[in-house]
């Protein structure tokens, strides 16, 4: 099954308007540089290494700011810069994106930071976390490439989108997940009615499971959104990159602290911006790029620590259960990210993971799940042992909401008074003289 040639996609959408072309010319190998049209495989046939979108240089080129300010107020404004979806007609989508870039004077202010800081606060998506923008790529890709069902292998929040986006337009899913996952994060993917299977295993575990089941009759006909449409599926983090620049004005920020689990969001946010400088749509400016993890699945901050360009697998543990990959099949590609741009990365445990969610919710308003209490945690780390410079300009990702995952913050957080409904009881609790 291949998608459509670039440039082939001109007809009049249904929905009407012209329909961009798309850029997309066909994957690569990461590893070797060979090329493939534009088929459903994310390993290489020549040396195993990952596949990626590989873009038409003179129609990435094209692209303007005033055609993506042009666009509707989700991800696909940036369809001209994107694998699929061109024509509204061929999206399976529930429209995520344009989340809001929140400025977090207060939290700049307890942490020393003077250059300006921002929260990119993606639990306002449709399913609450940044998996919807991959989610809306891979799910479009597998209706073009002629699948009939979609399926996953999940930390949590991949599962919520999965599902949302299969009961969406009708599409059986099939979402696999370790049993030990959050409830918050298993009610939000069983409430969608679809087969939501829990596997008494790590993630590693489960990703190793549904290669195998790929490869089976039952499965011939699905398109896993994390594997063999893995290249279309990535590319939907780019568009946190691009929105990121478009919301400061069409520049990009000198730091950026990214939450990591396979390490894909990190390197697509760093290639977005690479994009937009060589389509003259920013100016060329310098960034460092920052990787977080917990210290209960930190393989790829070992790797960075230790100079390393190979990612040694882990055995997850911690609350931050969303960022328990233990094997990051991005990991040396987020290495280089990092290294390239002067980034480092940083690890926090589990009590300053739920400090980071409530410096973050006490001081900006914003409520995040664990990932974004370990991206804050670090933000702290990097500014304390002055990786981070506090006079340039930094931006933080939120990428999942906190009500998903309450349990690490319901021994901690609660009722600052409890009174009875008389004055006399709230003046004894000290409200009231
Ligand atoms: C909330 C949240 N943040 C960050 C990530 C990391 O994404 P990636 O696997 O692209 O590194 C995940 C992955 O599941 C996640 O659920
Ligand atoms: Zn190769």
């Amino acid at each position: 099954m291949t998608l459509t040639a670039p440039g082939s996609l001109q007809a009049d959408s249904a929905a009407g308007g012209p329909v961009p072309p798309s850029p997309a010319r066909g994957l690569v190998c990461r590893n070797c540089g060979a090329t493939f049209g534009l088929i459903a495989e994310h390993a290489c046939a020549e040396c195993f290494g990952p596949l990626e979108v590989d873009y038409d240089a003179e129609l990435m080129a094209a692209v303007t700011r005033e055609q993506i300010e042009a666009g509707p107020q989700n991800i696909w404004r940036y369809a001209a810069l994107l694998p699929v979806g061109q024509d509204p007609a061929d999206r399976v989508s529930l429209d995520p994106g344009m989340t809001p870039l929140v400025r977090a004077d207060r939290l700049a202010a307890e942490l020393g930071i003077t250059g300006g800081l921002w929260v990119k606060d993606d639990s306002a998506n449709p399913t609450h976390s940044f998996k919807d923008r991959v989610v809306s790529l891979a799910a479009t890709a597998a209706k073009g490439l002629g699948y009939r069902k979609i399926a996953a292998a999940s930390t949590g929040n991949l599962a919520n989108s999965v599902a949302a986006h299969a009961a969406r337009v009708g599409l059986p899913s099939y979402v696999f997940i370790p049993s030990d996952l959050e409830p918050g994060k298993v009610v939000q993917s069983a409430v969608y009615g679809q087969t939501l299977v829990a596997v008494d295993g790590s993630y590693d575990d489960v990703n190793r499971l549904t290669s195998e089941l790929a490869e089976t009759d039952e499965f011939e006909d699905t398109a896993f959104v994390n594997q063999n449409v893995r290249p279309y599926y990535a590319e939907g983090s780019k568009t946190m990159g691009y929105e990121i620049a478009e919301q400061l004005g069409w520049r990009i920020p000198a730091q950026v602290v990214i939450p990591m689990a396979s390490g894909s969001l990190l390197t697509k946010v760093d290639k977005a911006w690479r994009e937009l400088v060589k389509a003259g749509i920013v100016a060329d400016t310098e960034w460092r790029v920052f990787g977080a993890q917990s210290a209960g699945c930190d393989p790829i901050a070992t790797a960075f620590d230790n100079g390393w360009d190979v990612v040694k697998p882990v055995k997850p543990t911690g609350i931050a259960k969303s960022l328990n990959i233990g094997n990051p099949a991005d990991g040396p590609y987020a290495l280089d990210a990092i290294r390239r741009t002067g980034g480092s990365v940083g690890r926090v445990g589990d009590e300053q993971i739920v400090e980071g969610i409530r410096d973050l919710a006490r001081t900006t308003g914003v409520f995040a799940e664990t990932a974004g209490g370990v991206t804050v945690a670090v933000l702290r780390q990097l500014v304390e042992d002055g990786r981070l410079d506090p006079t340039q300009e930094t931006v933080v990702l939120n990428t999942g909401e906190g009500l998903k995952t309450l349990d690490p913050l319901l021994p901690v957080v609660g009722f600052t008074h409890r009174v009875e409904p008389s004055l006399r009881s709230v003046r004894s609790a000290g409200l009231i003289s």
